[in-house]
């Protein structure tokens, strides 16, 4: 799919788990040598290490390659125009780059207006800090509020087959021409038709959900998380498997 003006593989890699050891940082360069254009990462993730790995790994982050990172979890007050501005500045030098392709919002403040802390994101954008902008945990009332402030191109929350509460968002998404990024995207793996579907396909029960929810919506973005090379490329493989419709609908 397109994001921006990058051709993007439809399934991404979460590294909210990764720590900074050479493994890690070979493993991220592999996943790049296995397909994966999207990597999400955040700046509370492991205290920061995943960032910095990523940036250890990639810098310069090649072309073709989205780094995507987030600011602003944290609960009252971390969606502060200072503490966002405090937090990509670190995001960009953990990251060794210049400009961040994709920035979320990881979480709107409770006590802070969407609009501040979206001001604040897009005051990098303007000074081509940051490309392009997302939010995370989100309502369509705050999509829509955010987009009034600065272009939003993704929406990230969590769903998944076991997960729906943000059906409405897929749509909408879909809709405006927004990728919407499913974390947690391998939740609910566990029973229904799920391993008699996988064995008819020779897949796992993981590739399967992750067939799924590519075929849910055109504008899906999972990004599955692993340290796992070979979890990796199966993922990645996942974007290959055609549901039929009765598997689709059984599944749903
Ligand atoms: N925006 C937000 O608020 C938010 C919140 C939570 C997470 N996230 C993002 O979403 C990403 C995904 O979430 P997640 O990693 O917590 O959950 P997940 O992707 O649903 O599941 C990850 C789990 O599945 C395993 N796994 C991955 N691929 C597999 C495969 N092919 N076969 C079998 N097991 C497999 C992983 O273990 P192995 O390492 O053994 O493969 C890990 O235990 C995170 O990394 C993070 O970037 C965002």
């Amino acid at each position: 799919m397109k994001f921006g003006d990058i051709d993007v593989a439809r399934i991404g890699l979460g590294t909210n788990r990764l720590t900074k050891t050479p493994g890690n940082v070979a493993f991220i360069r592999a996943a790049v040598a296995a397909g994966v254009q999207m990597i999400d990462t955040a700046h509370l993730y492991t205290g920061g290490q995943s960032e910095e790995t990523i940036g250890a790994a990639l810098s310069p982050i090649p072309d073709g390659c989205i780094v995507a990172t987030k600011g602003g979890f944290g609960g009252a007050g971390r969606g502060r125009t200072e503490v966002l501005g405090a937090e990509i500045e670190q995001s960009l030098r953990a990251l060794r780059t210049d400009s961040i392709y994709l920035y979320y919002l990881h979480r709107v403040d409770p006590q802070t207006p969407i609009e501040e802390s979206l001001g604040a994101i897009k005051e990098y954008r303007d000074r081509g800090k940051i490309r392009h902008v997302g939010v995370s945990n989100v309502d369509i009332d705050q999509i829509e509020r955010a987009r009034r402030v600065v272009p939003i191109a993704a929406v990230q929350n969590h769903y998944s087959l076991s997960e729906r509460e943000s059906e409405e968002v897929v749509d909408y998404c879909a809709g405006e021409d927004i990728a919407f990024v499913p974390y947690f995207p391998l939740r609910g793996t566990g029973g229904g038709p799920l391993p008699g579907i996988a064995e008819r396909h020779h897949a796992t029960p993981q590739q399967i959900a992750l067939a799924w929810l590519l075929r849910r919506s055109p504008a899906m973005l999972p990004i599955p998380g692993t340290l796992s090379l070979e979890h990796l490329k199966e993922n990645v493989a996942a974007s290959k498997i055609e549901l039929t419709d009765a598997e689709f609908e059984a599944l749903r």
